[in-house]
């Protein structure tokens, strides 16, 4: 009897601790896209306009999408959030927000720059992988997210969205290859 409520109540703080783990590590991947976002910005923002400092850019805009796919691999894993999950979630959702209008703004303004090297064309694609994995990771998060705050996590989601439309909009008017 005394070990079998042992076991139980050992079994219910494994699975309290899996559940909770959860909703930080989603914290943590958003955290992980978010300083690898900025990283972009800083990089992009720096640039002086010269074919060898595209490199890195390029190489950075990479690495966000690596980091957006580990993402969605973590929401996906995860068990169903808890409310108080879900509000830190929206949390570091709100803060990515920013960063990704701060550095898809940066992009556009250095789209001249890109178009001018002929690459504004590898830009759209980056940005294309780009856009299209944040919504599998914005979609991942949310089936996750107790169905009471979905429609409150889609509004969280949507400005990310439109800044990379913004984004792919201006590169989609270039005279590309
Ligand atoms: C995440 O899950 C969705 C729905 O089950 C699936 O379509 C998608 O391929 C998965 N993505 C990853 C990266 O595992
Ligand atoms: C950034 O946010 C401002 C204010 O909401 C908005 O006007 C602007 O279009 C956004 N830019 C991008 C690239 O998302």
């Amino acid at each position: 009897m005394y070990v079998s409520s042992l076991i139980r109540a050992a079994a219910v703080a494994a699975l309290a601790t899996t559940a909770a783990a959860d909703g930080a590590a989603i914290v943590d991947a958003l955290n992980n896209v978010d300083s690898e976002t900025q990283q972009l910005e800083q990089t992009v923002q720096g640039w002086n306009g010269g074919y060898l400092g595209s490199i890195p850019i390029v190489t950075q805009s990479l690495h966000v999408l690596y980091a957006i796919n580990d993402g969605t691999d973590t929401a996906n894993d995860s068990d169903e959030l808890t409310t108080d999950e879900a509000l830190s979630i929206a949390t570091a959702v709100s803060t990515l927000a920013t960063t990704v209008n701060g550095t898809m703004s940066a992009i556009i303004d250095a789209h001249d720059e890109f178009e001018h090297l002929l690459l504004a064309p590898i830009v759209l694609l980056d940005l294309k992988k780009q856009k299209s994995a944040s919504d599998e990771m914005s979609a991942a998060i949310i089936a996750k997210v107790p169905t009471a705050l979905q429609a409150i996590a889609q509004n969280l989601v949507a400005p990310i969205d439109a800044s990379f439309t913004q984004a792919i909009e201006v590169y989609s008017l270039s005279n590309g290859i």
